[in-house]
């Protein structure tokens, strides 16, 4: 999968939301999340992230391997009930902005605004 990491906080360009074939980039309230297991590895998002958010699992920088878990984690423990794929494939867009984030980056401190 590919993964959104700590540069998108706070500035949710949302570029990559248009690019993705399966609609599986969701909306929190701080930052925008993939969803692991609607992801096809396409690679379109990455390019378009004006702040190098977007990572392909492997190619993690180090500070931003708990991303990895952590967008994961948006769809397992911050959504009740939705640990599964939300749409089929992706239902991002019917979904709408969920406004939570993770407890992880909950907490960040407003440094990307
Ligand atoms: Fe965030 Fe970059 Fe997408 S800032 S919303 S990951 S284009
Ligand atoms: Fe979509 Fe990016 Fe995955 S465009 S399919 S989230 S690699």
């Amino acid at each position: 999968t590919y993964v959104i990491g700590e540069a998108c906080v706070d500035v949710m360009d949302r570029a990559c939301v248009q690019e993705c074939p399966v609609d599986c980039i969701y909306e929190g309230g701080r930052s925008l999340y993939i969803q692991p297991d609607e992801c096809v590895d396409c690679g379109a998002c990455e390019p378009v992230c004006p702040v190098e958010a977007i990572y392909f699992e492997d190619d993690l920088p180090e500070p931003y391997r708990p991303y990895l878990a952590d967008n994961e984690a948006f769809f397992v423990e911050t959504l009740p009930g939705r640990d599964g794929p939300l749409g089929s494939p992706g239902g991002a867009a019917r979904i709408g902005p969920l406004g939570v984030d993770t407890p992880m980056v909950a907490n960040l401190p407003p440094t990307n605004a």
